[in-house]
């Protein structure tokens, strides 16, 4: 039997950074949290536990921000070497620039910003068995005109690649991790930008399905990515949280602890309940409070006089006497405090038999 060939990974972290949202306004959109740990963090792991080394991390504008999280991999068990992007150019033009890099190898190629449960070691495996030109990831989404859109015949083969249609033949979107052999290459380097200027990674694998190449499908079903829609966000933090191993690093002071709990080290819990599933952040204080079921803190916040459930509040940010928090999503070094007390009247015309209730 001949031996396999190579198997790197591209990692895709590029991106402006700039889009115009409250959490990746300022930062990388791969480094937003989920459960206290950046999404691509998620990623690398995934990758190096399917036995990959060698990853090249394409960067952008943020590079700076994500060498610093990253570095040179080895806490990951990676070989990272970083690769410039001058603009975002598209995914196909990511490959591009990795050609030297990647030589002949067959790659992962996983965008930063994906987050798919259960890792890709399946898929991998079933890569390395059957050797197909591409092998894509697809999941059912309820608007697929965000995102590329396949096709599929019988055999779960695809005949049919469209980017963000805006009639999608099907609800099937592509997941933003592709397996590839070297002949990615050729189509990659035939591409011209689509009509949003970028060169797609959608029309090169279009290219091999033009050329008879075989490529394969899988459809999954534990995704997320981060599209800044809040209410995706809180769940797949909640999927995460009820993973996590109970922990207590930090320093607890007359408080109760129920259930999946993680107090990071140099945190501290006074006076407070704490309802897991929950994570309270490095160096994070809170006072006097209650911490609710599927609530990630992360590191240098403090939550003092308040109530937090079912929310993600990132670094540094606090709340102070504000009553309950729910649903929410809190901003780094963001600052939540109670208005000041305005005096209160009710100017009411009310028709005759009208029930009210008013909040007083
Ligand atoms: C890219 C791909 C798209 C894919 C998506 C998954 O979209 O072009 O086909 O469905 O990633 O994350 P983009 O993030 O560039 O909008």
């Amino acid at each position: 039997m001949s031996e396999p060939r190579p198997l790197k990974a591209l990692v895709l972290a590029g991106g402006a950074g700039s889009r115009l949202r409250p959490i990746t306004h300022t930062s990388a959109k791969q480094l937003v949290p989920v459960a206290n740990k950046p999404v691509l963090f998620y990623g690398l792991e995934a990758i190096a536990a399917s036995g990959i080394r060698e990853v090249g991390i394409v960067v952008g504008d943020t590079a700076a921000e994500i060498q610093a999280a990253v570095g040179d991999g080895s806490g990951f068990g990676l070989d990272v070497t970083y690769l410039r992007q001058d603009a975002p150019r598209g995914l196909a033009h990511a490959v591009k620039i990795a050609r030297d890099y990647l030589g002949d190898a067959d790659f992962v190629m996983y965008l930063g910003d994906n987050f798919i449960v259960g890792g890709i070691d399946p898929i991998v495996r079933r890569f390395r068995a059957q050797s197909p030109a591409a092998q894509i990831m697809l999941t059912r989404v309820s608007d697929p005109r965000a995102f590329g859109v396949a096709v599929l015949d019988g055999d779960g083969r695809v005949v049919n690649l469209e980017e963000k249609p805006a009639a999608p033949k099907s609800d099937l979107a592509l997941v933003g991790v592709y397996l590839f052999g070297p002949q990615i290459h050729d189509a990659v380097a035939d591409l011209k930008p689509s009509w949003r200027g970028e060169l797609e990674i959608t029309d090169a694998i279009q290219w091999l399905i033009d050329r008879g190449l075989p490529v394969e499908s899988t459809v999954i079903s534990g995704y997320w990515k981060d599209t800044g829609n809040v209410t995706d966000m809180l769940e797949v933090n909640r999927l995460v949280l009820e993973t996590v191993e109970p922990r207590r690093d930090g320093t607890v002071e007359d408080s109760e602890l129920i259930g999946r709990v993680v107090i990071e080290d140099g945190a501290v819990v006074r006076r407070s309940r704490i309802v897991g599933p929950a994570v309270i952040g490095a160096d994070s204080v809170v006072e006097d409070s209650y911490v609710g079921p599927f609530t990630s803190i992360d590191a240098r916040c403090t939550i003092r006089d308040s109530e937090v459930e079912y929310s993600i509040i990132l670094a540094g940010a606090s709340l102070s006497g504000v009553g309950r928090v729910e649903c929410s999503l809190i901003g780094r070094e963001a600052e939540v405090t109670p208005a000041p007390r305005v005096p209160r009247a009710h100017r009411l015309i009310l028709g005759d038999h009208s029930k009210v209730q008013i909040s007083s």
